[in-house]
């Protein structure tokens, strides 16, 4: 029995990933360093802070700033993520979310949150889906960020279910890590993840038909194990 699905937030409820993307290219562009798509991929679902090391390891400037320039760089990105973020409304909803968030309601399913963002809150405001989440964790209370389960674990425990019966939807690779290790079922929402229990290309192939299919082949895995 499925218990709750827990979704990340960026790039899988809607596409703020290149909104990110955008405000980090243009701070890494002051800094001398061009980042592509490819660095891009890299950073989905890794904290703000662990993302500007990144970027700092691959323009090979690690070092080179204090504690106090490295705030005030993510905070300049933060201001220009947050702008780009005004035009966001319920159209931002990414295909197919919507209807499923009301099915899982409709279902008496448990909705959560496992979101590394710390505008969060916001972002679902300005969505209109709020109301629509059971439990969101709170991403400044995390210690350890995806790859590690710790997130996923959170919002397990706030909606208090079972890691085992609950699945977790993501559009990253650090994202499946952390899913996988926490004992959930895993789904990749992109071309090029791997080791996710289901991918699939879009949001959109996320319908309620599927989600049945993989528990089902979930249980019966687990059945044949014992
Ligand atoms: C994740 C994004 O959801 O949130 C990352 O995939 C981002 O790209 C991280 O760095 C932190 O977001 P924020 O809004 O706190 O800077
Ligand atoms: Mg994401």
């Amino acid at each position: 029995m499925l218990q709750a699905l827990i979704f990340d937030l960026d790039g899988v409820i809607t596409d703020t990933a290149h909104l990110h993307f955008i405000a980090w290219q243009s701070v890494a562009a002051e800094l001398g360093i061009q980042i592509d798509e490819e660095v891009n991929q890299s950073l989905k679902g890794i904290s703000r802070m662990a993302s500007l090391e990144r970027i700092l390891q691959f323009g090979g400037k690690v070092g080179l700033f204090s504690v106090a320039e490295k705030v005030a760089i993510a905070s300049r990105k933060n201001d220009r993520y947050v702008a780009l973020l005004g035009s966001l409304g319920p159209e931002s909803i990414l295909p197919g979310i919507a209807s499923l968030l009301d099915e899982l309601r409709s279902r008496g399913i448990g909705i959560g949150l496992a979101s590394a963002s710390l505008n969060a809150p916001g972002i679902l405001q300005a969505l209109g889906l709020t109301a629509m989440f059971d439990y969101c964790a709170d991403a400044s209370r995390i210690t350890c960020s995806k790859p590690d389960p710790e997130i996923f674990l959170a919002a397990c425990a706030g909606l208090s279910a079972t890691p085992q019966r609950c699945i977790g939807v993501e559009d990253a690779q650090a994202g499946i890590a952390a899913i996988n290790a926490s004992g959930m079922v895993s789904i990749g929402i992109g071309a090029t993840l791997t080791d996710a229990d289901l991918r699939l290309n879009s949001t959109e192939e996320l319908t309620w038909r599927r989600i049945a299919g993989l528990m089902e082949l979930t249980d019966r895995a687990t059945a044949v194990r014992r």
